[in-house]
């Protein structure tokens, strides 16, 4: 198992204070990066606070990650909101992000105000996110205006995929890089308090992310976004599924798992465990007066 380096060690819990909006806005200002990951539960939450990242996001790439679906569209508002609460009590300091699914803010105001304070009062997010501009923005500015932070998310859509022809990079043509751009400022002037750029080109993302005043969190957009996330299963290698190119693979835990389950197996298979040190003892005498007990009412 490998150790981690002593200059890249997470600051201790104790030093580190909750994450807020105006210091999400105070580290774009100061070029500092924001690092945010996905979670789905209890575990990968305690993970993600003990690795110190600045904000969680309950994606509903969880729908495929832990839910096993094909897509994130299946996936309803009750089971993220099951994902998300569990993450929320793994979890202390990294702003929590639920993602509003597919279906459950499109068809107006009311609904969307309603989905995401569902997300509020019973998950204990913090904010919310929405997929794409278009009518997204003004289901944006509602949220917003009934008290709730909205994150945006634009450039590959994965709710709406099929309609961008697929899961494919957005914004590759001028006039393509300009709708990515037009989303993100309407998003902006909505009142979100930041914005995923996914699978946007690099060079696209860093002219787009110089115009917008709040913080860029970037997945397949290049260096130049504010901050990055990831899906925790993509990142450990948890995940069989096919992973996109921006994904990079910090760990095989998946590996890990099949092995240690693989060597459980062997095991009792081998009749070499549970060995004594797993066992509870009896005392002999309790043991002999146990057994005639049994034998005389057998
Ligand atoms: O659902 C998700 O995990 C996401 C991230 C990829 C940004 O939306």
């Amino acid at each position: 198992m490998s150790t981690m380096p002593a200059n890249l060690k997470a600051p201790s819990d104790a030093s580190r204070l909750p994450m807020t909006l105006p210091r999400l806005a105070e580290m774009k200002r100061l070029g500092e990066p924001i690092v945010m990951v996905t979670a789905y539960d209890y575990p990968s939450a305690q993970v993600a606070q003990a690795a110190a990242v600045d904000m969680v996001l309950v994606g509903d790439s969880g729908a495929m990650t832990v839910l096993g679906y094909a897509s994130t569209v299946p996936v309803s508002t009750e089971e993220m909101l099951m994902l998300a609460a569990a993450v929320r009590r793994g979890l202390n300091t990294p702003l929590l992000v639920g993602d509003l699914p597919f279906g459950s803010y499109e068809a107006g105001d009311p609904q969307a105000i309603a989905t995401a304070q569902r997300f509020v009062k019973e998950a204990g997010c913090d904010a919310v996110k929405l997929e794409r501009g278009g009518t997204s923005v003004q289901r944006a500015r509602a949220i917003v205006e009934a008290g709730i932070p909205v994150m945006g998310h634009v450039g590959l859509t994965p709710q709406t995929a099929t309609a961008l022809g697929g899961y494919r990079a957005q914004g590759r043509t001028a006039r393509r890089a300009l709708t990515v751009a037009r989303d993100a400022l309407a998003l902006q002037e909505a009142g979100c308090f930041s914005i995923v750029f996914e699978a946007i080109p690099a060079a696209v993302a860093a002219m787009v992310t110089k115009r917008l005043t709040i913080p860029v969190i970037g997945i397949g957009a290049g260096p130049s976004t504010d901050g990055q996330v990831l899906v925790f299963h993509d990142l450990l290698g948890i995940y069989d599924g096919r992973t996109p190119k921006f994904v990079k693979r910090f760990a095989e835990v998946r590996e890990q798992m099949i092995a240690g389950v693989a060597q459980y197996a062997a095991e009792v298979r081998a009749g070499t465990f549970p060995g004594p040190e797993h066992g509870y003892p009896i005392d002999e005498e309790e043991l002999q007066l146990f057994g005639k007990e049994l034998d005389a009412q057998a």
